[in-house]
């Protein structure tokens, strides 16, 4: 998979995405990760991207050109399946579109800035508006961290055990069920017996329930 991040920030993205899984990954040849600087396509020698909103308004807004030209340039390399707008007002991230996304070959993602950027760019090239939650942030940089890091996990061979994916928080609709390590009594709290018992059909069904449980106590909206 190939994911092309438009930017003018790109030292926020460089370490989350160099490191750990995401280094892991690209060194695998399993994922492909460019930063594009959008100052590179500025309107001006001074390298302007942003102008004042028509209307009045506190904010500068990420202008049309600049943005298109960075589009267009990536576009005329490869075919997206997507262009994401990362933005507060987008369709809330979640599990089940970190999967799909995980299938695609190449991915476009844009960081907004200051009040955004132009509707027009929303209106022509966007194909995907996210949000990582409801609150705001400086800009898109921190969330497309968040989404290639949850995307790239999910590529075949990028986590050494694939099962574990699989029994992630969120991946069946359900928490993950509490873990635990050596030693078996830390601080007068043991580890459950069921774990010590060497039973794997018994451990199981103990994970469940517990993952059931820690879901209807702490998320009962997803059980709906
Ligand atoms: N940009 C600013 N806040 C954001 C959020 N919550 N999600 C995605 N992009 C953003």
């Amino acid at each position: 998979m190939r994911i092309d991040i438009i930017t003018v920030m790109p030292e926020l993205l460089e370490s989350p995405l160099n490191h750990s899984m995401m280094k892991r990954a690209q060194e695998k040849g399993l994922l492909e990760i460019k930063l594009h600087h959008l100052r590179n396509f500025a309107v001006n020698k001074y390298g302007q991207v942003d102008d004042m909103q028509y209307g009045g308004g506190a904010g500068m807004v990420i202008m049309c050109e600049p943005l298109s030209k960075a589009i267009e340039s990536l576009k005329s390399e490869r075919t997206y399946q997507e262009i994401i707008y990362l933005t507060p007002d987008g369709k809330t991230f979640n599990q089940q579109t970190a999967n799909r996304l995980s299938l695609h070959e190449n991915i476009m993602m844009i960081c907004g800035h200051y009040k955004g950027i132009d509707q027009r760019i929303r209106d022509l090239y966007v194909t995907l508006e996210i949000s990582i939650g409801d609150y705001v942030l400086s800009g898109g940089e921190l969330a497309a961290a968040v989404l290639v890091d949850s995307i790239g996990r999910l590529i075949p061979g990028v986590l050494n055990d694939e099962t574990s994916a699989l029994t992630d928080s969120h991946q069946d609709g359900l928490l993950a069920p509490p873990v635990y390590t050596r030693p078996a009594e830390f601080k007068g709290l043991s580890v459950p017996d069921i774990l010590l018992s060497g039973h794997f059909a018994k451990i199981e069904e103990w994970r469940h329930e517990q993952a059931v449980k820690r879901t209807q106590e702490r998320r009962p909206d997803m059980s709906n």
